[in-house]
């Protein structure tokens, strides 16, 4: 009789001892479950404060390293050993500092962020004049296009009119579009191309300027030139995917096609990423501006391309260039994936039916890019907010480096993604 007791007692005491650890087993999984559902997931807000607190900051610092220069320069990027690279204001980039001063004032409007913003916007002042570029609308567009939202001075408005007026000198009546470059022996490695009129992708986002000056000086010339040039890049930059060459040379006298090439991409039938996230941002803002549904069927064919692209990473951060031979090897371009972000995030208002796909795919490029694989340090990154960009791989110039531009459409992206509730 006391050896069965004693079993029985083994036994429920072995039960109870199993009971015990399996439903510390199924604790442990539970929690585990509720910890990645709920905390590990930086809510929306959460992250737009933390990158903005943390941008407003590195510029800060960045901005007390460089203000004593005289003339003032714009931080563009950095050199290849390391160093900061400043630019004066004829410089292509020389808009988007000042452009991202003015997204850190609007997200915080404080006095002191405002005598950022105009302080290196006015540096600029001297772009209204120039003719022999046509990154005019860039240079002019973030810079003084951003600034007059909270400054309304006439002072601004007269800039983008007159540098608006400036970039129309460009304009080929003959081809119907504005002539990018200049093939001028002091064009360097673009003289040596042995273009007539070189058209560049890149150039559908200098409309913008064309359109504010438009309705600012009530000059319909300009609004037409704009329209007139992305009628001419729809029609001769595109493939039948969508995915865009970056160059088309046109011959100045009539007006035909001379090649289609490629300067900043690896070959002329590749994808450049930067130039597909330019075609985006160029068509979409088009519409926006002219509500013409053909460039908004341009810009849904572009994005189209982008978003299913088996070419393009998981994280939606593209190579420099969809097709660069040694993928995976090969620098991914930050820059491109802000500007895709960016332009996303004001196209889904125009597409109801893929409104959600087009901001869960901007929202997935935004909490990438905020992530330490790819926001810099406080205090590194010579001050730069994002890492990893490719200006143009051909020079050997900002390969796997900060760039201003990527800074600049990243803030924007966020701005918007912040204001869609
Ligand atoms: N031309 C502007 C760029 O490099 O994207």
């Amino acid at each position: 009789m006391h050896q069965i007791i004693e079993k029985y007692l083994m036994k429920l005491l072995k039960s109870i001892l199993l009971l015990t650890l399996l439903s510390f087993v199924f604790s442990c999984k539970s929690d585990k479950k509720e910890d990645t559902s709920t905390s590990k997931i930086e809510t929306k807000d959460a992250l737009i404060n933390r990158v903005f607190s943390f941008s407003e900051k590195q510029y800060d610092s960045l901005i007390h390293r460089i203000e004593s220069n005289k003339p003032l320069l714009q931080p563009r990027g950095v050199t290849e050993d390391g160093q900061l690279r400043l630019k004066p204001f004829r410089d292509w980039t020389s808009g988007f500092f000042p452009g991202s001063l003015w997204y850190i004032y609007q997200n915080n409007p404080s006095e002191k962020n405002k005598s950022n913003a105009m302080k290196f916007t006015e540096a600029l002042d001297s772009v209204k004049y120039i003719t022999n570029s046509h990154d005019v609308g860039f240079m002019l567009g973030c810079s003084y296009g951003n600034g007059f939202k909270y400054t309304k001075s006439d002072t601004y408005k007269n800039v983008i009119i007159q540098g608006a007026r400036s970039l129309a000198t460009r304009y080929r009546p003959i081809i119907g579009a504005i002539q990018s470059w200049n093939t001028t022996p002091d064009m360097g490695w673009i003289a040596k191309r042995g273009w007539d009129t070189p058209i560049i992708v890149d150039n559908m986002m200098n409309l913008e300027l064309l359109f504010r000056a438009a309705d600012f000086a009530k000059d319909s010339t300009l609004y037409t030139i704009a329209i007139h040039h992305a009628k001419t890049t729809m029609k001769n930059h595109f493939r039948d995917d969508f995915s865009s060459f970056h160059v088309v040379d046109y011959n100045s006298k009539t007006g035909k096609v001379r090649s289609k090439q490629t300067a900043q991409g690896y070959k002329d039938w590749t994808s450049w990423a930067r130039g597909q996230a330019w075609g985006l941002y160029g068509f979409t803002q088009t519409y926006e501006n002219t509500k013409d549904s053909t460039f908004l069927a341009q810009a849904k064919h572009i994005a189209n391309y982008i978003m299913t692209s088996k070419k393009v990473p998981e994280d939606h951060i593209p190579y420099w260039d969809y097709d660069a031979p040694k993928i995976p090897n090969e620098p991914r371009d930050a820059s491109a994936a802000a500007i895709t972000a960016s332009a996303l995030l004001t196209l889904q208002k125009y597409v109801p039916e893929k409104r959600n796909e087009m901001i869960a795919y901007a929202e997935s490029i935004l909490r990438r890019l905020s992530s330490d694989d790819y926001l810099a340090e406080y205090g590194k990154n010579q001050g730069f907010i994002l890492k990893h960009s490719v200006g143009n791989i051909h020079t050997g110039e900002e390969n796997d480096k900060p760039l201003n531009y990527a800074d600049y459409y990243f803030l924007e992206a966020l701005s918007k993604w912040k204001a869609i509730k």
